[in-house]
């Protein structure tokens, strides 16, 4: 494995109620896909931030210098994590809702009727009902989802086909939330390209999985939910193209910003969301600096930073890979998901394309509401797991009735998997 012992305790160092919950007892957590857990260095950043430097940002006086620094520090975090060029490139928002909505709102600026807007049957619906808007106002025609294949990957032929000259966006989600089921990002900005269209990605499911570099992608925008990726609540973050960000109409109190990201994210940003996200950001990165030895003469066009960052992305990768197998397929003496009796796995099951998925999986026991597994799950054996509503475009597309998810981040451990289908494997015999 990639991660040795050693560092899998300190990765649990770094995330104190990884498994312990607050009160003391031994858990396991499978319920990254709401959110993850904080990292300890990212809670203590936002304390201090919020305590020792609570003032408003600006050249008046050291505190408030350094508020600004705190900011300006945030913004070149996010601009390496996402390889985005500068930090002028990256706004700070609430949530990626809410900068999906200013996109969308900003693009709708230049839409007329004749113009269709491409999206998937795998979205999380804060990234169609902003689209859907566009078109039920009257600003954009029509909206257009591509289909899924049975396993719950992207039919790139049907998506290919729905896409023309009118197409004014193609919006998708660089993995679903439900199924984890990834999108072919590179592929599809092609298609956008050349279309002509623009190309925006809601990479909320992905960031805390494996690297998103959005000059490589080529993408116009990519919004992110810091909670998503260990760090705070309520603070999204973006990326998005230069000349797009100075030129474009975003929804704006119209004041004259002395930044371009001013008139993208309403009102004052919070500096202590960005201190946390900076924090997170160098914990990924010293997790890169613990395997950077396996990693000789890679990445080495960037600089020390970037360079950690995607070590760090790529480790996060390969490591939840033997996650999903072990997940999917279970041990010698246990059944994994596919191959459990009684069990309804949706998504896809092919360990040999775990290139095309993200750890999150969704599934059913014969007989029992996703409710009463995942009750039984929480009560027994102190799994962190739920059965809900996902907001995904893929619940009506699947006739799904809220399966339960688990959802795996680096922090689990193979032990965990075993536990974890260990628990299942008497839960759906009785
Ligand atoms: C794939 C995906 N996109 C967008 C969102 C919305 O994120 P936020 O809560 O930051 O608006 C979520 C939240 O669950 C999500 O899973």
């Amino acid at each position: 494995m990639i991660f040795d012992d050693t560092l899998i305790k300190q990765i649990g160092i770094e995330f104190p109620y990884a498994h312990t919950d607050p009160w003391g007892n031994k858990r396991v957590f499978l319920d990254n896909g709401p959110g993850t857990l904080i990292v300890k260095r990212a809670a203590d950043a936002m304390y201090k931030a919020s305590l020792e430097f609570s003032s408003s940002f600006g050249p008046a006086f050291p505190e408030s210098r350094i508020v600004e620094e705190m900011q300006e520090n945030g913004y070149q975090a996010v601009s390496d994590l996402l390889n985005a060029g500068s930090r002028d490139n990256i706004v700070l928002s609430q949530t990626a809702t809410s900068l999906l909505f200013q996109i969308s709102y900003a693009i709708g600026n230049e839409c007329n009727k004749r113009h269709n807007i491409v999206t998937t049957y795998y979205e999380h619906l804060a990234n169609v009902n902003p689209w859907k808007e566009l078109v039920r106002r009257g600003v954009a025609g029509e909206l257009r989802f591509a289909q899924l294949h049975e396993d719950g990957t992207l039919d790139m032929d049907h998506l290919r086909s729905i896409v023309d000259e009118n197409t004014k966006v193609i919006t998708v989600s660089a993995a679903s939330n439900l199924l984890g089921s990834k999108s072919p990002l590179k592929e599809i900005g092609t298609i956008a390209r050349d279309v002509g269209a623009y190309y925006v990605i809601d990479g909320v499911h992905h960031m805390a999985h494996g690297i998103l570099d959005v000059q490589d992608i080529g993408c116009d925008f990519l919004a992110v939910s810091s909670y998503k990726c260990f760090a705070p609540k309520y603070s999204g973050f973006m990326y998005g193209k230069k000349e797009h960000l100075e030129n474009m109409k975003p929804y704006s109190s119209g004041k004259d910003h002395a930044h371009p990201r001013g008139r993208w994210s309403w009102g004052t940003p919070d500096h202590t969301k960005l201190a946390a996200i900076t924090a997170m950001v160098d914990y990924l990165a010293w997790l890169g600096s613990r395997v950077a030895d396996k990693y000789e003469g890679k990445y080495t066009e960037f600089n020390d930073r970037i360079r950690m960052l995607k070590i760090a992305m790529d480790a996060i990768d390969l490591y939840e890979k033997d996650i999903s197998r072990a997940v999917l397929t279970g041990f010698d003496d246990m059944p994994g998901l596919v191959n459990m009796e009684n069990i309804k796995f949706y998504g896809l099951g092919d360990t040999n394309r775990l290139d095309e998925r993200d750890p999150t999986f969704a599934f059913d026991v014969g007989g029992k509401t996703g409710q009463q597994v995942a009750e039984r799950l929480v009560e027994d054996y102190n799994i962190a797991i739920r059965s809900i509503l996902y907001w995904s475009m893929s619940e009506d597309f699947f006739n799904l009735h809220k399966p339960v998810r688990a959802s795996f981040v680096h922090y689990n451990t193979i032990e965990e998997v075993r536990y974890f289908l260990n628990a299942l494997r008497t839960i759906s015999k009785k």
